[in-house]
């Protein structure tokens, strides 16, 4: 089996973290396996926000726990969190696009052997005030859709196995 396949095939969510924060080299791989990700017409719509800054970090949990209604960090204390935002305005296929990026995230991080984890509940988020007041701190506009929260570090305990594949999954029409 190739590594690419092998990689795609034992990539596994990662809920529990070192504090130690990853370095800049695998965080430079993981992006740009973001930014290569396909995108309709090559527009490239969507917009990747790193977050490694404690109190921006902090922001981003609150907010997300507020949504979920939760009081256990929905964020697993990982100590980046990339954060995949969609410009609606300049493509309608811009959602699908930042959902392919999260992927490429989450896939290169396992290829480096990181844990990574998709976060949900972005949207809503950057459509609270306080998301809003995010996207004015880091210069973007404001109509911008969160599409989710790719969160990145080293996993802390055992490697986490996956769940049996439903049996229909596939069907096979030749
Ligand atoms: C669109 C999407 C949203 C998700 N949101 C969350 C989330 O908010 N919190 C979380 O812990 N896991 C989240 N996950 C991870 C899934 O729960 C996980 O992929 C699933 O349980 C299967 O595990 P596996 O990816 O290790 O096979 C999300 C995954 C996707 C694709």
């Amino acid at each position: 089996m190739s590594e690419t396949i092998r990689t795609l095939t034992n990539r596994r969510i990662v809920r529990k973290y070192k504090k130690a924060q990853i370095c800049d080299e695998d965080l430079h791989l993981i992006l740009q396996s973001g930014m290569n990700a396909a995108s309709a017409k090559g527009i490239q719509p969507c917009t990747i926000v790193v977050v490694q800054n404690p109190d921006t970090l902090g922001r981003l949990t609150a907010m997300n726990a507020k949504i979920k209604g939760t009081d256990t960090d929905p964020l697993y204390g990982a100590p980046t969190a990339l954060v995949v935002l969609a410009d609606m305005e300049k493509s309608p296929n811009a959602w699908s696009d930042g959902c392919l990026i999260l992927g490429n995230l989450m896939n290169a991080a396992a290829a480096l052997h990181l844990g990574s984890c998709w976060i949900n509940r972005a949207r809503e988020e950057f459509e609270l005030p306080e998301g809003k007041a995010l996207l004015r701190e880091w210069g973007l506009p404001e109509h911008l859709v969160g599409v989710g929260h790719c969160i990145v570090g080293y996993g802390d305990g055992p490697e986490p196995a996956a769940s049996p594949r439903k049996d229909n999954f596939i069907k096979f029409i030749r």
